[in-house]
């Protein structure tokens, strides 16, 4: 399974996010506003972004000054953000790797970060305790996601390839419906996280529809979970 997850993810790596490109230093800032409050002030923090694809949220924080780790199943992703990289000057380690089985030591990041990343995911608890034993004691977990599909969405048979293979794998996500920010919190605090709240992100929806007019028909506004590892 996780073989067919990362030849899709490889497979749609040259045109994700395409309508986002231009805009890039906008969405930089607006997440830059978002997380200052949600993090200590004047403190250099070991950051890791997991499922990265083209490493925005790795920009985030390696343009303030953190130490940033990013991570991705996919090679092709981690091609296009380690290409980023360079062309903004930043330094970030990048790891090929499963955000459900990660290659870290316990203990080791003050802040996890993932943004449209968990509907993606094939085992939400793995993912959320995982997270919990790579983060320091009082580590904090902060995740973007939105509800993209209805549901019960059924998959059209009639899209072209690439929406078919993104469609058959859908029964192996079990979130990719239901990871409304009540679904989230629950499962945060069932696999450690205390202090976990979520709050919607309007500006954020605001420059999603600018960005992408026609693709921006999503059911709600997009959301920020965060926790602390007790
Ligand atoms: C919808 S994209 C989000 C990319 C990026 N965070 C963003 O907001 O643009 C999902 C990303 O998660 C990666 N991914 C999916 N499952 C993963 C897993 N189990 N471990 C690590 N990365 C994963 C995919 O390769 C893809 O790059």
């Amino acid at each position: 399974m996780k073989d067919k997850i990362t030849a899709h993810w490889n497979q749609i790596s040259p045109n994700y996010r395409k309508m986002y490109r231009d805009h890039l230093d906008e969405e930089i800032l607006l997440m830059q506003k978002l997380f200052l409050e949600k993090l200590p002030a004047g403190k250099k923090l070991n950051v890791l972004d997991i499922g990265t694809g083209p490493g925005i949220q790795a920009f985030v924080f390696a343009e303030m000054e953190h130490n940033v780790t990013a991570l991705d199943i996919s090679e092709e992703m981690l091609a296009r953000a380690k290409e980023g990289a360079k062309n903004r000057n930043l330094s970030i380690k990048f790891v090929e790797g499963d955000g459900e089985n990660l290659p870290f030591e316990n203990n080791t990041f003050d802040v996890i970060v993932n943004m449209h990343l968990l509907w993606t995911l094939t085992d939400h608890d793995k993912f959320f305790s995982e997270c919990c034993r790579v983060l320091v004691p009082g580590g904090r977990i902060l995740a973007i996601d939105g509800q993209w599909f209805q549901p019960g969405y059924v998959p059209n048979r009639n899209y072209n390839q690439e929406e078919r293979n993104h469609d058959e794998l859908i029964e192996y996500l079990p979130l990719y419906d239901s990871n409304s920010p009540e679904m989230i919190t629950d499962i945060m605090e069932n696999n450690g996280f205390s202090e976990v709240s979520w709050k919607s992100l309007p500006e954020y929806a605001e420059y999603m529809k600018r960005c992408d007019p026609e693709g921006y028909d999503y059911l709600s506004v997009p959301y920020l979970a965060t926790g602390i590892k007790c």
